[in-house]
C-alpha cells in the first residue's frame, strides 16, 4: 500500500533500548547536580519540610549525615541555606564569621575536601524583615545592601566556599561581590551569578524551610517579571561584564525558553536552579500515585539540560544518583 508513497522512517532510531542509548542527543550525569542543604540551629534536629517531603532541615551535629549519603552517591557539590531565629534589619547572621552556614562549610570542607561547596549570598535568611537587602522606607536599598552582600561573600569564602552564588538581585551585586573578593584575597574563586532570577510563585516552599518570606511587600522591585525575556539576556550582559564566571536561571522548568537564550547569547557555563515549588509539585502528583516520580524527575531535569543547562541545582539530586546508578 505503501510501496509508492516516499516518505521518512524516524522510527527505526527508536527500535531497541540499545539504538535509543545510541542516538540519545542529552544525557544527565551525577556531576551535573548541586544539592541543596537546609542547616538549622540546635541539635540533634532532622525536621522535614512539610510542603518538601524528604528534604530536612539538619543540625550541624546531624549534618554529615545527609553529606556522607550524598557523597557516597557520587554527589560533589552542595549549597547549603541557613536557618536562624536570630534575625536582625541587616541581616547580619549571614555574614557572621561563626554564621551557620560558615560553620557548615568549614565542617564540610574538612571532611571532604574534594566537595565543592557553592555559598548562596544574601540576606533573606537572616533579616527580621525577610529582604534579600537593607530597607529603606518600604524598599531595598540597593547600594547599602550591596556592602552587606560583599562582606557575606568573603565570609563565605573565608570559611572555605569554593563558589559563591549570590542570589539577591541587587544591581551591582556582581561587580562590588568580585572587587570584595580580590581585594581580600580570594582572586581564585569564581562567581556563579543568579543572573537571570524571576519574582516566581515557585519559591514558596524554599520559604517556609528557610523562614524567609518577606514581612511585607513582595520581592518585585528587586526579582524580575515573569514575563520579560529580552530583560533576561540584559541582565546576564551585565554580570558577565562585571566579572561572572556562570549563569544561572530561577526557576528552571516555566523558563527553560530563557536557558536557552542564555545558552544562545552567552559561552559561559549556564546554571537551572530546579526550585522548590517544581519539587513541591512533583513530590504530591507522585504521593497521590498520578504520575511515576522517578522516570518524571529523569525527564524533567534532562530538559532542563536540553534546553541549555551545563549545570542543574536540584531537592532531586540524590534521587536522580540513585536512578542513574540502577540504568
Ligand atoms: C534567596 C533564595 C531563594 C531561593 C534560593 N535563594 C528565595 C527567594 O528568592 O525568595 C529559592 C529556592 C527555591 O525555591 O528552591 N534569595
Amino acid at each position: 500500500m505503501t510501496e509508492h508513497i516516499q516518505f521518512k522512517r524516524h522510527r527505526r532510531l527508536r527500535s531497541s533500548a540499545s539504538m535509543r542509548t545510541m542516538v540519545r542527543e542529552t544525557h544527565l550525569h551525577v556531576e551535573d547536580f548541586i544539592y541543596p542543604i537546609f542547616v538549622i540551629e540546635g541539635e540533634n534536629i532532622k525536621n522535614e519540610v512539610p510542603s518538601m517531603p524528604a528534604v530536612y532541615q539538619f543540625s550541624l551535629d546531624r549534618l554529615m549525615e545527609e553529606v556522607t549519603e550524598a557523597y557516597e552517591l557520587g554527589i560533589r557539590s552542595l549549597m547549603f541555606f541557613g536557618v536562624v531565629t536570630d534575625k536582625d534589619e541587616v541581616g547580619s547572621g549571614a555574614y557572621a564569621e561563626d554564621g551557620i552556614v560558615q560553620r557548615a562549610t568549614k565542617m564540610v570542607k574538612e571532611k571532604y575536601p574534594d566537595i565543592l561547596v557553592v555559598a548562596d549570598t544574601c540576606l533573606c535568611e537572616y533579616t527580621s524583615h525577610g529582604h534579600c537587602g537593607v530597607i529603606h522606607g518600604e524598599d531595598v536599598d540597593n547600594d547599602k545592601s550591596l556592602e552587606l552582600l560583599a562582606k557575606t561573600a568573603v565570609s563565605q569564602a573565608k570559611a572555605g566556599a569554593d563558589i559563591i552564588a549570590p542570589s539577591n538581585m541587587m544591581d551591582g551585586f556582581v561587580a562590588v561581590i568580585r572587587k570584595a573578593l580580590d581585594k581580600a584575597g580570594y582572586t581564585h574563586i569564581p562567581i556563579m551569578s543568579y543572573a537571570v532570577k524571576y519574582a516566581s510563585s515557585f519559591y514558596g516552599p524554599f520559604r517556609d524551610a528557610a523562614d524567609s518570606t518577606p514581612q511585607f511587600g513582595d520581592r518585585k522591585t528587586y526579582q524580575m517579571d515573569p514575563a520579560n525575556r529580552l530583560e533576561a539576556i540584559r541582565e546576564a550582559q551585565s554580570d558577565v561584564e562585571e566579572g561572572a564566571d556562570f549563569l544561572m536561571v530561577k526557576p528552571a522548568l516555566s523558563y527553560l525558553d530563557i536557558i536557552r537564550d542564555v545558552r544562545n547569547e552567552f559561552n559561559l557555563p549556564v546554571v537551572a536552579y530546579n526550585v522548590s515549588g517544581e519539587y513541591a509539585m512533583v513530590k504530591a502528583a507522585s504521593q497521590n500515585g498520578w504520575i511515576d516520580e522517578d522516570k518524571l524527575v529523569i525527564e524533567m531535569l534532562t530538559s532542563m539540560k536540553r534546553a541549555g543547562a551545563d549545570i542543574i541545582l536540584t531537592y532531586f539530586a540524590k534521587d536522580v544518583a540513585k536512578t542513574l546508578s540502577n540504568q
